[in-house]
């Protein structure tokens, strides 16, 4: 429509230039048509419109139908993320319930039984003289025969025990004869011997004497035969005599 225009317009202007320049006899031939030009610009910019309405919330009821419509298909599965830092210790828990009796213990053993210290805390002797020659006035008893002597603590040679165990021990002895016969015990560990006598008429009588005594290593113990109102004819006796000395140890210190 515009291009048409502007043709009508240029050829209304020939006849007015030419009248200026020829007479009514001067005639041209018509011009043929120009060539179409080339397209205008681009025009400005529009203004701006109006802001549109705000969005409504739709309040209404969930339509589940349209919203699984909606829904994607889940994904696949992650990859493990790093391990996180490690976290504060905790508070301490309250405690926990009484646990259950345990099952009853081995069964003891017996004092002295499997223990080494009281194993070897054992001392023990008896020890007889046969020999029918009256013991000899101040001279220790010697022995002919030994019934126990356990471990060793009874020499028989010279007829005294040595403690090797300190602790307490039992001393007996006990005499046969149809002679008087008088009997110390002696020891280191006494202030004063013990004296036993007896005064027999040809009678077998038995004399016996007995003392506990607290003992420390190296202590000895021994019988000692003495003179009290025996005869002269007493050491002369050649009858059946015989004199058992005893010991043991009661029970040790340690
Ligand atoms: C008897 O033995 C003890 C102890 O060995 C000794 O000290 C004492 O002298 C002895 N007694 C006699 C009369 O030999």
């Amino acid at each position: 429509m515009a291009d048409y225009y502007w043709l009508v317009i240029l050829m209304a202007g020939a006849p007015l230039l030419s009248t200026g320049q020829c007479d009514v006899s001067c005639k041209g031939q018509d011009g043929h048509p120009g060539a179409r030009g080339d397209p205008g610009r681009d025009g400005w910019p529009g203004a701006k419109g109006e802001k549109g309405e705000t969005a409504v919330m739709d309040d209404g009821p969930v339509n589940t139908a349209a919203r699984l419509w909606l829904k994607g298909e889940m994904g696949s599965r992650g990859l493990w993320g790093p391990m996180g830092p490690k976290g504060y210790r905790g508070d301490v828990g309250t405690p926990g319930h009484h646990g259950n009796p345990g099952p009853p213990g081995p069964d003891g053993l017996k004092l002295g039984q499997n223990t080494g210290l009281l194993q070897h805390a054992h001392s023990a002797f008896s020890v007889i003289r046969t020999s029918n020659i009256y013991p000899p006035y101040r001279q220790n008893v010697t022995y002919q025969e030994t019934v126990v002597n356990r471990p060793v603590d009874f020499n028989t040679a010279t007829g005294h025990f040595t403690c090797r165990i300190p602790g307490v021990y039992y001393f007996v002895f006990h005499s046969v004869a149809k002679v008087s016969i008088c009997l110390y015990i002696a020891s280191n560990a006494l202030e004063n011997k013990l004296g036993f006598c007896d005064y027999n008429r040809n009678y077998d009588q038995v004399l016996s004497g007995g003392v506990v005594l607290q003992l420390t290593v190296g202590q000895k113990v021994w019988l000692e035969s003495f003179r009290d109102q025996q005869p002269d004819s007493a050491t002369r006796d050649d009858r059946d005599k015989q004199i058992i000395f005893s010991g043991f140890l009661l029970f040790s210190d340690k």
